[in-house]
């Protein structure tokens, strides 16, 4: 049987699109620049959704590549044989360009040929968009796979749930899509076996959008100005099916991972299930977090937005790594091979190794502490609750029920919180029915930890609420889950963290504020690295509608006069109200030109540098304010220590006349 190698497939997928006049572009950050409304890029569209949308991209309008992708909401179910939350996406777009004909012979053949993937066609199903009141049915999709040779058992015509793709948030560009499946052994499982169930006949490799939609705020779509093509196949879990393999982690892209974890362990994949979960998990977080880390915009372990993810990827790899025996400082180690065995295709991770290690010594460190502490309160919690269950069982025994409960009233023993009031009440009232009805009530709800007991778990000791559930469960506790969440939202709310909300505004909203305030950090940027010298580099970028939000790499506290300094450049470069220009170059090009940035890019492609005026040039997507003088003034409202050498400012503009 043929067998396909990740790298084979990589350059296999890039090659096939640059012989088909496609421009490969480098892997987008993980970590979005200036696009408040999601914390991770979660499939190679998304950093193009400017692109879909109909603005012009440097390289062409045939693209292809490569994209680092980073979806957390399943981490629950990872462990499993199928679930990641880093994985490759395989990609290519047509921005305007080719369509359905092309695309659908372009994927036949690469599916089929010898010299591509050769896959037996008697193998291969294909899913296509059944028609909607919003959309209709995709007769053309059927009838171009029909041309191929396809026969017609092997097309499926399914709902939008199935075959529809995008927004990647709340709004956006989407459409119906076309996708691709492996016919495995499997038996089907009924007479309605088809790529719509989850029986393990079909699998999924490769999925062609036709992206032709805008999303409203409102729930309609709107044709887009143009018709687009996006596709993804995702390395890992094709390499998988290809491959004939049970599972994404018994491919070679965990082969080095899991090695090392049963080389420090001493233990064997495989031996037994929770072992085997504990490896898939260690081996899926710590591949995370060294690509969120090893970013060019890399962050660090926090309690918000990105690095809140982070933290728990990494703490939920250290607790599976304890319950197998791994020795302290393990997370490096792992690291180290994750870094060695994608360096050639990420060159940051390496750039960044030395950052990735100390920050996983840190958060390590951190966590032990942590731990101790928050395991005492665990303890403490519990223990509470048994010495109240204890208090109540001895009322039901006794033989004289409201004697007993009156003297612990009196005593002290009941407490008269609200949750005992209905106790200590019927037990003045001398009546006994109640007593004994009040006194089960609260035993059953001594089976579950209440929600401010978990906050306080999560709030003081950072024990993530996944945890405290599972420490709970270890005891048979439940945890009052839903209270918790409320006095999380409220928690955010108040205090202003974004990790959730920012899923709910859909994507790249470029609204004229976040224009602005990402001219202004453009503008601070500069003046940060006439300040205080070229050491400056930016490490993450984030803005809100309020506020701009930067890291950049720099030793020590800014003095008040440093700040001051770099408030007054900011702000006359305001005052000089300078026209904003935008130019494409190559990199080599901008470099010559003196622009800032990360120089992120390869295969020289051409990148677009912002020009203010005489002050600042950087390499940026955009977009910007069209003047400087749209900022109306800048102040600095907070800096700080965000990570070890890296520091952290917070800053806000004026507001214009309209608004
Ligand atoms: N954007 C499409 C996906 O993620 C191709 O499946």
């Amino acid at each position: 049987m043929k067998t396909y190698k990740a790298a084979e497939l990589r350059s296999m997928f890039q090659q096939f699109f640059k012989d088909h006049g496609h421009a490969v572009i480098s892997s987008a950050s993980l970590i979005p620049e200036n696009d408040p409304t999601v914390l991770f890029t979660t499939a190679g569209m998304h950093p193009l959704v400017p692109y879909l949308m109909g603005q012009k991209h440097p390289a062409g309008t045939r693209l292809t590549d490569v994209q680092k992708c980073v979806r957390t909401g399943d981490i629950d179910d990872v462990g499993d044989f199928s679930h990641l939350t880093f994985f490759e996406m395989l990609g290519n777009w047509s921005l305007g360009d080719y369509f359905k004909q092309e695309m659908i012979p372009w994927s036949w053949e690469f599916l089929t040929s010898e010299k591509y993937l050769g896959l037996p066609k008697e193998k291969l199903a294909f899913s296509v968009f059944a028609g909607d009141e919003d959309c209709p049915r995709d007769e053309e999709s059927a009838q171009l796979w029909r041309d191929c040779g396809v026969a017609d058992d092997h097309i499926f015509f399914l709902p939008k749930e199935n075959n529809w793709w995008g927004p990647a948030g709340l709004t956006g560009p989407c459409g119906p899509d076309t996708e691709m499946f492996i016919i495995t052994d499997k038996e089907p499982c009924g007479p309605d076996c088809s790529p719509a169930c989850s029986c393990g006949r079909y699998l999924e490799i490769w999925n062609d959008v036709f992206m032709q939609y805008n999303k409203q705020a409102d729930g309609t779509f709107v044709p887009l100005s143009q018709k687009n093509v996006d596709t993804g196949m995702g390395l890992e879990r094709t390499i998988c099916v290809l491959n004939g393999k049970k599972s994404v982690y018994e491919t070679e892209l965990f082969e080095n991972i899991l090695g090392k974890i049963a080389e420090l362990s001493g233990k064997t994949y495989g031996q037994d299930e929770e072992t085997t979960k504990a490896f898939r998990i260690i081996g899926d977080h710590m591949r995370t977090s060294t690509f969120i880390m090893g970013d060019d915009r890399g962050v660090s372990p926090s309690n918000m937005d990105q690095g809140y993810v982070l933290r728990r990827l990494i703490r939920r790899a250290v607790r599976y790594g304890m319950s197998i025996g791994m020795p302290d400082g393990f997370t490096g180690e792992i690291a180290k091979v994750i870094i060695a065995q994608y360096k050639e295709v990420y060159p940051e991770l390496e750039r960044n190794e030395k950052f990735v290690l100390e920050q996983l010594s840190l958060e390590e460190t951190r966590f032990a502490k942590t731990l101790r502490q928050g395991e005492k309160e665990f303890d403490k919690i519990y223990n509470n609750i048994q010495n109240t269950r204890a208090t109540l069982d001895a009322i039901l025994a006794a033989e004289n029920k409201v004697a007993l409960a009156q003297e612990y009233a009196q005593t002290k023993k009941l407490r008269p919180s609200p949750d005992m009031l209905p106790i200590i009440e019927a037990a003045k009232a001398g009546d006994e029915a109640a007593l004994v009805a009040a006194v089960n009530a609260r035993l059953e709800s001594l089976t579950t930890m209440d929600g401010r007991s978990a906050f306080k778990l999560y709030d003081t000791y950072g024990f993530p609420i996944e945890m405290t559930i599972e420490l709970a469960t270890e005891k048979g506790l439940k945890v009052d889950e839903a209270d918790f969440a409320e006095r999380f939202k409220q928690h955010q709310a108040t205090s202003q963290a974004g990790a959730e909300q920012r899923f709910k505004g859909g994507l790249a909203d470029h609204s004229a504020q976040t224009a602005r305030l990402h001219t202004a950090t453009h503008l601070m940027h500069t003046a940060l690295r006439k300040v205080l010298g070229d050491e400056v580099a930016q490490k993450g970028s984030n803005i809100t509608a309020e506020r701009l939000r930067f890291d950049f790499s720099f030793g020590r506290k800014m003095t008040k006069e440093e700040i001051a300094e770099v408030e007054k450049l900011v702000n006359e470069a305001i005052a000089a109200k300078a026209p904003i220009t935008c130019r494409e170059m190559t990199v080599p090009e901008a470099k010559a030109e003196g622009a800032i940035g990360l120089f992120e890019s390869k295969y020289g492609e051409l990148v677009k540098v912002y020009t203010m005026g005489e002050f600042s040039k950087e390499i940026c997507g955009g977009p910007h304010a069209e003047n400087t003088g749209d900022l109306k003034s800048f102040k600095i409202q907070k800096e700080e220590s965000s990570s070890a050498g890296v520091r952290r400012i917070k800053a806000v503009i004026g507001t214009t006349a309209d608004e």
